[in-house]
């Protein structure tokens, strides 16, 4: 071939090169451009080769100008390869994008379950008063739960609490009473001790639950009085229903204390007046204008021998409340039930 049919020829694989390399819209096109014209057996290859084949005097400036071709069509596809990978790379931004003002979904934050809320309120205010958390099992000896506590088998009080045996000596303790002895037999006084749990009676209705709970509360030393029993538990109704709840203490009876009482306060829903804004009247209180929290007294001394202290030296108070029960009348529920049907629509409204 003439040098002049060559050099036209390089001129036109050039511009048809530059025209499809333009033209090319993927990156991968660009690649079978680069195998087309300058591949082993590529146009422009085969035309160095053609080169190679002229006489001496011509090849130099014919190479030049083919490796010129050769360098310029290699810069081009690089900068077009660069422009396309740029193109695809915001393309490809532009739609994977991920809108991050989006609300997200919260997750639900849970609470403690009423009971456990005035379970701990019950605690922080003894807590405040000098009182110690001390706790027990919930199978307990029969021992402790009855016996020690001036419950003897054949006493007719064993028939107040309806219990769960597990065998003759075993049981699912009826109360939180059997925590005094455990406590008391193992540390000397003085002793101010709170404890909560829960206690177990074959018992079911609107009021009553065969699994609830109970906080006992006991301060032995020297010198404690009935009068150390009524401030404290005052203190308690006020801090736990408010300063103007009235309380008021009956003589009652219970195998473990002498004297005894059960404490009341002024009815929370019908406010004492026994009726109810309607006319109705209360069924809290059953319209007497008061309701029963708990049962107290001065430690029996047929306990503190039980446990080795001496009654000549030592003197206590005892209490145990239902916490369900307070839980019940600070909530304004009529039906013991409720808190442990774990319906979630209850639950939330605490
Ligand atoms: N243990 C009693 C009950 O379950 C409650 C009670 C009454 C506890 C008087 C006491 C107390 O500590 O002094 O019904």
């Amino acid at each position: 071939m003439s040098v002049e049919a060559l050099k036209q020829q390089i001129a036109d694989v050039e511009a048809e090169a530059r025209r499809l390399i333009e033209g090319a819209s993927e990156g991968s096109l660009l690649e079978d451009l680069r195998v087309r014209y300058l591949g082993r057996r590529g146009a422009l290859t085969q035309i160095l080769r053609e080169i190679g084949a002229l006489p001496p005097a011509d090849r130099p400036a014919l190479g030049q100008l083919a490796n010129a071709c050769k360098a310029r069509l290699e810069a081009r596809l690089a900068e077009r390869g660069e422009t396309l990978r740029r193109r695809e790379f915001a393309a490809r931004l532009q739609s994977e994008a991920a809108d991050i003002t989006l609300p997200g979904t919260a997750p639900t934050l849970g609470h403690l379950h009423p009971i456990t809320q005035t379970l701990q309120e019950i605690v922080e205010i003894f807590h405040g008063l000098g009182f110690i958390v001390a706790e027990g099992p919930e199978v307990e000896l029969d021992f402790y739960n009855f016996e020690a506590l001036n419950i003897p088998r054949d006493h007719p009080a064993r028939d107040m609490q309806d219990t769960f045996y597990v065998s003759d000596e075993v049981v699912l303790r009826t109360h939180t009473s059997p925590v005094q002895i455990r406590v008391m037999e193992r540390t000397r006084p003085p002793l101010r001790i709170i404890s909560p749990g829960k206690v177990y009676r074959c018992d079911a209705d609107i009021s009553h639950a065969p699994m609830f709970h109970q906080v006992e509360g006991f301060y032995v030393d020297e010198g404690v009085r009935m009068s150390d029993l009524k401030g404290t538990l005052e203190t308690f109704v006020h801090q736990c229903f408010g300063a103007e709840t009235g309380v008021r203490f009956r003589p009652s009876f219970f195998p473990f204390t002498e004297p005894s009482a059960e404490v009341d306060i002024r009815c929370i829903l019908c406010g004492g007046s026994a009726r109810l804004p309607s006319g109705e009247g209360c069924r809290v209180c059953k319209q007497s204008g008061w309701v029963e929290i708990l049962g107290a007294g001065m430690i029996n001394p047929a306990v503190f021998e039980a446990v080795r202290y001496d009654p000549e030296r030592y003197t206590g108070f005892a209490f145990g409340m239902g916490v369900e029960r307070i839980a019940m009348l600070k909530c304004g529920i009529d039906d013991i039930r409720l808190f442990f049907d774990n319906d979630l629509r209850f639950l939330k409204q605490f």
